[in-house]
């Protein structure tokens, strides 16, 4: 059973709102007194996250779980979904438009990231949604 969930929503392209989820997710954790490495990595999963949502799908929710011995990270959006995840994981790959590009994001780097900080990840992916879990542990 989880000791702390608790769930976030994140809207499509709304860059206002960009990061807000990884700060709060900062606060609690520094709160918990988890070590700085277990906040660093968790926080860079939890924006990768929650940036791909705002850039590449229609909106969405991240749902943060504290376990006795790991933080779960729940990343699921609406669609359109990702067409080919094997391609989607590769650095360097995006789909990112120009505009999006001038905002500095676009590397292609965000799941990579979430892959290399994260001991866990799985993600499925549908024209109805994508669903991106990943785990930290202790
Ligand atoms: N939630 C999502 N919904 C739909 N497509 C996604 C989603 N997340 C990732 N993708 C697709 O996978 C590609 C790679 O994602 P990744 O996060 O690695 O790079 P990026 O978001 O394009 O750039 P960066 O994260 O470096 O700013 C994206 O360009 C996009 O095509
Ligand atoms: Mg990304």
């Amino acid at each position: 059973m989880a000791l702390y969930s608790k769930e976030f929503e994140v809207k499509a392209r709304d860059f206002d709102s960009a990061g807000e989820v990884s700060s709060n997710l900062r606060a609690i954790l520094k709160q918990l007194s988890l070590a700085p490495d277990i906040v660093r990595r968790s926080c860079i999963v939890c924006y990768e996250a929650e940036m791909n949502i705002i850039i590449h799908s229609y909106g969405g929710t991240i749902k943060i779980e504290i376990f006795e011995d790991r933080i779960r990270i729940i990343a699921e959006d609406t669609g359109p979904g990702i067409e080919d995840i094997e391609l989607a994981m590769k650095e360097g790959y995006s789909t990112a438009p120009e505009e999006i590009r001038e905002m500095g994001f676009g590397a292609g780097m965000g799941l990579p990231n979430i892959k290399a900080n994260s001991d866990f990840m799985d993600i499925k992916s549908s024209k109805d949604g994508t669903v991106v879990v990943a785990e930290i542990l202790f």
